[in-house]
């Protein structure tokens, strides 16, 4: 039979932090912080393969466009992993973790065409927003203000990001 590991989701450094925020506090925004960082890395990972498998009459075109969105994303996986440490929490860092804690679907073995993979992601994007929104009300209800804007500047990437993607879909 095979155990599954089941792993925690906040969990701290030995050494103690001090900078007026109850340790409640910063444990709510370390679940959240690390919940998001789950759904950004399977987003990423979900770009990345639609960079590999598009295909069409305008493959160079969205080859690189993906390409541009799996970068911006990784970028914001290591700031999103790296204010989980300044907040002393531990940052998840394994595949499996990213599926477990995860909310962003994956469907393997499906190749969907161009059109789809932009349609896909947008909702993707689309449900990331939604919960960073909800995210960045929270931390301010936690008292930590750090974790609010950046969760904010997170959200207006992602918003970015989402207007790119919805713009191939637009009609003139
Ligand atoms: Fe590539």
């Amino acid at each position: 039979m095979m155990i599954i590991m089941t792993s925690q989701i906040v969990m701290e450094s030995k050494k103690d932090i001090n900078i007026d925020l109850s340790k409640d506090s910063r444990h709510g925004a370390i679940q959240i912080l690390n919940k998001r960082l789950c759904d950004e890395y399977i987003l990423f990972t979900k770009t990345r393969n639609y960079h590999w498998n598009v295909v069409g009459p305008n493959f160079s075109e969205r080859h690189k466009f993906f390409q541009e969105q799996y970068e911006e994303i990784d970028e914001i996986i290591d700031d999103v992993a790296e204010r989980v440490r300044t907040l002393n929490g531990r940052s998840l860092g394994t595949l499996a973790e990213f599926i477990e804690h995860g909310s962003i679907q994956e469907s393997p073995g499906k190749y969907p065409d161009e059109s789809t993979m932009i349609s896909n992601l947008l909702a993707d994007h689309e449900q990331i927003i939604r919960s960073l929104r909800t995210d960045a009300d929270k931390c301010e209800e936690y008292h930590d203000m750090g974790t609010n804007d950046f969760l904010i500047g997170v959200m207006e990437k992602h918003e970015n990001m989402a207007w790119m993607l919805r713009a191939h879909l637009d009609k003139p």
